[in-house]
């Protein structure tokens, strides 16, 4: 049904993109439960926790991020719950977050014992701010700190039984010299070995989004040049949103390289949001990219979100938000009226009607209540298209213009949004009981 509709000029190269990554989704995990949770104002219950998980498996998600069991008992308890109630599909992993120190490392592995698959999730920080003010540590000190917690980690792996992977994110990444970095992450990939079998996951978070894109997915390209074991190694993004680019942070990486991205849904967590993964998934949907994830009633899954997390998703939203679909301009109502008559008339499957990115009925929305609105600022177009739609009523081409003045005059007058019922009246009082 979709396709790309914009055009690229003559003579682009994009010699830093890796093609084949322009229409392979990449891998999703889903950190909802933990960076999500852990921004929230009044943190998830245990039975939210539990409701949201399911809600994420039905979704699609393969790999989702349960919490941070060693930080606190609810996060403890929902993972004993989720393996102890057989919740968790044979395709699902579920990831846990512990920092680099003994008594958590030794925590989380007790939190996970029993689960099918888990990611044990390392990570420590590596920014030059919080080497100097925070830590108090050099280089080789915090590079130390890795170290040793992924010796820990492979040690209790051995040890324990079950079927673990390992993650490691330099933490604070965004404010870290990237060789730096990189040399930090390589040494940990030094104690994992990882194989291609059972393949490590890098993940590299702009904790703190401060920069462009561009310069992001700069430093990734870097990365993925540089790490070792990279065919036995996952390369994870996780980016955040201060600058409110965690979108095309998230696209530019995949494009430089990166295989996997954490993120949440409708964009929550810490300060401004983990980046969405609704908007990076339909995004790739309205390019006829299959995202592999199930969104085709998000107004279902925003009232549980929205339940769960005490949140609201703003009117504006991409593809989540009230207004997203909305056209209360004439113009705007016009070309889409006509673009919908055209849709039906040619018996089109493409999509190709003006103004609306997607299919709304794609997300789960309708065109009735969610498309063409009728305020002073609408038009004859979209009172006509309100009244046949709604009421049956196709007004004839030369009453148009004097009805949809009539309708804007009286939005004008009580500053109002009008209901299609209130339209249908202002109609029927004036051209139906007159006779
Ligand atoms: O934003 C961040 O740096 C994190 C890490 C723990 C991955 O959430
Ligand atoms: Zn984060």
């Amino acid at each position: 049904k979709y396709e790309r509709t914009y055009f690229m000029p003559p003579e682009c190269t994009y010699d830093w993109v890796k093609k084949d990554h322009i229409d392979t989704p990449p891998i999703w995990c889903s950190v909802d439960l933990r960076d999500g949770n852990q921004a929230l104002i009044e943190p998830m219950s245990l039975d939210e926790k539990l409701a949201f998980f399911q809600m994420l498996v039905e979704i699609g998600f393969k790999e989702i991020e349960v919490g941070f069991p060693a930080a606190s008992e609810t996060e403890y308890n929902f993972m004993r719950a989720l393996i102890e109630r057989n919740m968790i599909p044979d395709d699902v992993t579920v990831q846990v977050l512990t920092q680099a120190r003994e008594h958590i490392i030794k925590k989380t592995f007790e939190a996970v014992k029993g689960a099918p698959h888990a990611v044990i999730h390392l990570y420590n920080s590596t920014s030059v701010a919080q080497r100097e003010q925070v830590f108090k540590k050099s280089k080789e000190q915090i590079k130390k700190i890795a170290v040793d917690g992924a010796i820990l980690l492979k040690e209790l792996a051995d040890q324990t039984d079950g079927n673990f992977s390992f993650e490691y994110s330099p933490e604070s990444f965004s404010g870290t010299e990237v060789d730096y970095a990189v040399e930090v992450c390589n040494a940990v990939l030094d104690v994992w070995q990882p194989k291609a079998s059972n393949k490590a996951i890098i993940n590299i978070p702009s904790t703190v989004e401060n920069a462009m894109p561009h310069v992001f997915a700069t430093q990734v390209e870097y990365i993925n040049k540089h790490l070792k074991y990279r065919d036995a190694v996952t390369l994870s993004l996780h980016p955040h949103n201060d600058r409110g680019c965690g979108v095309a942070t998230a696209e530019l990486g995949v494009l430089a390289g990166a295989d996997r991205i954490e993120g949440t849904l409708f964009g929550n967590g810490e300060r401004t949001g983990n980046v969405d993964i609704i908007t990076l998934a339909m995004n790739m949907y309205s390019h006829g990219v299959d995202p592999k994830l199930e969104f085709s009633n998000i107004p279902k899954i925003r009232k549980k979100y929205e339940t769960f997390t005490r949140m609201h998703v703003d009117p504006r939203q991409p593809y989540s938000g009230d207004l997203v679909f909305t056209a209360f301009s004439g113009s705007h109502q016009d070309a889409i009226a006509k673009g919908m008559a055209w849709r039906e008339e040619k018996k089109l499957y493409k999509w190709s009607v003006p103004y609306l990115p997607v299919d709304p009925v794609d997300v789960g929305r309708t065109y009735d209540s969610d498309v063409i609105r009728i305020n002073s600022q609408s038009g004859r177009g979209g009172v006509n298209y309100v009244l046949k739609q709604n009421f049956g009523i196709s007004i004839p081409e030369k009453m148009r213009e004097e009805v949809g003045y009539l309708v804007k005059h009286v939005s004008d007058e009580e500053h109002k949004e009008l209901s299609p019922q209130w339209v249908y009246e202002i109609f029927e009082e004036k051209y139906v009981n007159t006779q």
